[in-house]
């Protein structure tokens, strides 16, 4: 395989993550969960009592408290302030505030500019929302995933009934409705697709459907 940047965009719960560790895994390449970033700043304003509007605020956590990655046996786990925040960053409390976070340009300049740190050696799977047209917009295979919002609401169901959090379906619906909305009529990089990325709509397929279709696109490009 050749040491390329693979960026997977789509919007919540379209598999991207699942997706993107399984090639990650196979390919050797380092694995970066951009939500994960947006995630554990929230997590962050939550803790400090930063508010959600307060962008200078946000920035600032952004530089006083690194975020990193730590590969384990359980899979990445994340780290904010020496603490695993791998659970909380998925808690509801988080998920329902990320995207009025990650709406700031500033916060999106400084998780842009750590982002293409990590990547900047290449042999890279991004995953997020503007990977292919902001972070990386050089990377050689770009794919944009998608799916019905029944299907999305039903594998958020089924992901947080095994993390132990039980959610009414009907509610997870209207918030990813709502977070696709927040994320794709944002003024800085809203949720797109690159003009060059390869759309898989995953509506009714398989984990490995998906992953192989996203082989025979790095196939046809001659990268593998
Ligand atoms: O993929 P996720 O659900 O963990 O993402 C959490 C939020 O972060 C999502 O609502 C949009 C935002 N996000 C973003 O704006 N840009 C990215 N590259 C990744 C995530």
């Amino acid at each position: 395989m050749k040491n390329i940047s693979l960026a997977i965009d789509g919007p919540a719960s379209s598999g991207k993550s699942t997706v993107a560790k399984i090639l990650a895994k196979e390919f050797k390449f380092i694995y970066t969960d951009t939500g994960a970033m947006y995630r554990s700043l929230t997590y962050l304003a939550i803790t400090h009592n930063v508010k959600f509007n307060d962008e200078a605020g946000l920035v600032e956590l952004i530089k006083q408290f690194p975020i990193s990655f730590k590969q384990s046996e359980q899979g990445q786990l994340v780290f904010v302030e020496k603490k695993d925040v791998t659970q909380a960053i998925r808690q509801p409390e988080v998920t329902n505030a990320v995207s009025e976070v990650a709406a700031h340009a500033k916060v999106r300049k400084e998780m842009v500019t750590l982002q293409q740190k990590i990547a900047e050696k290449g042999g890279v799977v991004m995953d997020g929302r503007d990977i292919g047209t902001a972070v990386l917009p050089n990377a050689e295979v770009k794919i944009f995933l998608v799916a019905s919002v029944k299907e999305r609401a039903e594998r958020r169901y089924k992901e947080n009934l095994e993390k132990g959090i039980s959610t009414d379906f009907e509610t997870l619906q209207k918030e990813i409705q709502q977070r696709d909305h927040i994320d794709s009529t944002r003024a800085a990089s809203p949720l797109t697709q690159a003009k060059d990325a390869i759309r898989i709509d995953t509506t009714g397929m398989s984990i490995e459907e998906v992953v192989s279709a996203i082989h025979q696109v790095i196939k046809d490009k001659g990268y593998s």
